[in-house]
């Protein structure tokens, strides 16, 4: 997969896998992982989907409605980039948290929802539930911050609890933090995520 790998000062600390919303690449997150760990190694993906010449991580067949087939085949394609890499470029497999916004922020939730291990916690920005009606791995204890908008009109603020408690009866350790805007991610947001993580890690 397209992406950068950026080597931290800090070998020990978590390394950030960064996914970006449609339409987006590789570079557009790293101001985020400058804020939040700017120690930390980065490694930052390009989705391998083409939407009329946007990226995406998979297939949609409509707003909202995920093609669920290429959801699943994606998601495991990205978990095996994800073990290449990390013999690739020498860092730990089991020390990643996941930064996305938007579709990238839903394929870390497929991440968690059908790899286990694949992350050591996730800060979801704007997320959807990528799946139901399945059983989800245990998450105990996983840190995940969820950034959501009540005014969002592609993550409701229903979509954005249903989505927090299914990660909580996973056992995840979920916050929720509110902004009154839309879709869109704002820097009090991203504040907030970087908060978080000082605790979280
Ligand atoms: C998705 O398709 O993942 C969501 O609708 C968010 C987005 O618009 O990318």
């Amino acid at each position: 997969m397209k992406h950068i790998f950026q080597e931290g000062l800090d070998k020990d600390a978590k390394v950030l896998v960064l996914l970006h919303g449609t339409g987006g690449t590789e570079r557009d997150l790293l101001p985020l992982a400058e804020r939040i760990a700017p120690r930390s190694s980065v490694l930052s993906i390009r989705g391998n989907v083409l939407e009329n010449g946007m990226p995406r991580f998979f297939r949609r067949l409509a707003e909202g409605i995920f093609d669920e087939e290429d959801l699943l085949f994606r998601t495991k394609e990205l978990n095996d980039f994800l073990d290449k890499a990390a013999v690739d470029y020498g860092f730990d497999r089991q020390n990643l948290v996941a930064i996305g916004y938007s579709n990238g922020a839903n394929i870390a939730g497929s991440l968690l929802f059908h790899h286990p291990h694949a992350l050591k916690g996730a800060i979801l920005h704007h997320p959807m539930v990528p799946r139901r009606g399945v059983a989800l791995p245990d998450m105990t204890g996983l840190p995940c911050f969820i950034g959501a908008g009540k005014n969002d009109p592609i993550c409701s603020p229903e979509e954005t609890e249903e989505l927090s408690t299914l990660l909580k009866q996973a056992g995840a350790s979920v916050t929720v933090h509110w902004e009154s805007y839309g879709h869109q991610l704002t820097q009090p947001e991203v504040e907030a995520a970087a908060q978080w993580y000082q605790q979280a890690f």
